[in-house]
């Protein structure tokens, strides 16, 4: 999401006719695009944020802007903490940047958006066949650890005539895969219903994989799951956060459902879907997490067997409503439960990933890999990263490859 509104930021910039920079010597303007879901996020930021303080004292012309999540939670805090900010703006008020900046010193723009959904702005992409998209902003859901909902605002559907019409455009720019992007997909409701919106993005013309981010498990419809198993443009892969294994701490996270509701889903989908392949996201260390509590996490990922997991230690968030429940888990025990997770969790990836060794697979081709420049990285349809020795120009394209290796984090294929 955060990465996507990067492409929003510098497309309203190039609007205006600035270009990218990777020298902050030769910047115009600096953006911090930030995330506050978590709080190491933020104090990454502000030790980044100090960096560019000798910058801005050489050049006073030069502008510095905070934008994202912690932009829009703290507002004109930000100027208290780091007085050398010229402009704080908010995910919702990404089109108002060129004014701002137009505008005096240190400017803010904080408010709510009702009009998000209805506002399309340029977007500039990197190349690679993939792309991000819209599909609708802001959350209703209060999980009770969350700050989304307080930064990005209410629920809202982009209409969908607007969205096939960017995704059209996309096919028609070289684009092969979209992946639509909202806190929560499966509630997408505008001329149609989540499912319908995947039918009708599954015959644009160029288009060959469909993907979404991210699903809750609560929405997740039978209308869904057909349309998942019948349209062959929506790639096998589901990210489906389960945040813990234990049914007495989902229902104090306010996730809406229990431990075996959400194993009922795996279940089913993978029924009807073959080689689905399922992510999800965990927290450990929430407020009053027991080690039996933390064993049911454990088991949960013995039993499910994902493909991979995000997993995180608890971090308590301004405003919400888990910061006054009580019985805090010490930050040693849930550092050890993390480890435990994460290992667990290697282990099953490693198996996963071994059992593609010998198969082959269409992936599409991203660009070089970042782990050795001379490989080149691309997707299988279930989201596995894929490293080969592959073409020039092999970019955004498809590929045919046999895996040769699976390894913890990626594949190695061999290019056919
Ligand atoms: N602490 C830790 N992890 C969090 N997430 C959201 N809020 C918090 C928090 N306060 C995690 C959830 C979510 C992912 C995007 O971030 O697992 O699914
Ligand atoms: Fe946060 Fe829950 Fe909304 Fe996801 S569904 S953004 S975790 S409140």
């Amino acid at each position: 999401m955060n990465v996507h509104d990067s492409e929003k930021i510098a497309g309203v910039l190039a609007r205006e006719g600035y270009c990218s920079t990777c020298d902050p010597r030769k910047a115009d303007i600096i953006i911090y695009n930030t995330c506050s879901i978590r709080e190491k996020a933020e104090q990454k930021f502000y030790s980044e944020l100090g960096r560019v303080k000798s910058l801005k004292r050489k050049r006073p012309d030069l502008k510095i802007a905070v934008a994202g999540c912690i932009a829009q939670q703290q507002g004109r805090g930000v100027f208290r903490r780091a007085p050398h900010v010229d402009l704080v703006f908010g995910p919702q008020n990404i089109h108002l940047l060129n004014d701002l900046l137009r505008g005096g010193s240190q400017a803010v723009a904080d408010e709510d958006n009702p009009l998000i959904a209805d506002m399309d702005l340029p977007v500039v992409r990197k190349p690679g066949g993939r792309a991000w998209v819209s599909i609708m902003y802001g959350c209703n859901n209060f999980c009770s650890y969350c700050i989304v909902p307080y930064t990005r605002g209410r629920e809202r559907s982009r209409p969908t005539e607007n969205i096939l019409k960017e995704i059209s455009e996309l096919g028609r720019d070289g684009y092969r895969e979209v992946i639509l992007l909202g806190q929560n997909v499966n509630s997408y409701k505008s001329d149609t219903d989540f499912a319908g919106l995947l039918r009708k993005i599954n015959s644009v013309r160029w288009i060959e994989r469909i993907r979404f981010v991210t699903s809750h498990p609560r929405d997740l419809s039978d209308g869904l799951a057909s349309a998942f198993e019948e349209l062959p443009k929506v790639c096998e892969h589901l990210h489906l956060p389960l945040q813990s294994g234990s049914s007495r701490i989902l229902d104090l996270m306010n996730r809406g459902y229990t431990f075996d509701e959400y194993k009922e889903i795996v279940t089913k989908l993978r029924k009807k879907i073959k080689g689905l392949s399922f992510t999800t996201d965990i927290i450990t260390g929430f407020p009053g997490e027991t080690e039996e509590d933390h064993e049911d996490t454990l088991k949960a990922l013995k039993k499910l067997e994902f493909d991979g997991i995000f997993a995180f230690k608890y971090s308590p968030r301004p405003g919400t409503v888990a910061t006054l429940m009580d019985s805090k888990v010490d930050d040693a025990v849930a550092s050890r439960r993390l480890t435990e997770i994460l290992d667990l969790q290697d282990s099953i990836t490693l198996k996963k990933n071994r059992s593609y060794e010998g198969t082959y697979q269409e992936i599409l081709v991203e660009g070089p890999s970042e782990s050795d420049s001379e490989l080149l990285t691309g997707r299988t349809r279930t989201n596995k990263i894929v490293n080969f020795r592959g073409r020039d120009g092999q970019t955004g394209s498809f590929a045919r490859v046999r895996i040769v290796e699976g390894r913890r984090h990626s594949l190695l294929g061999s290019l056919m």
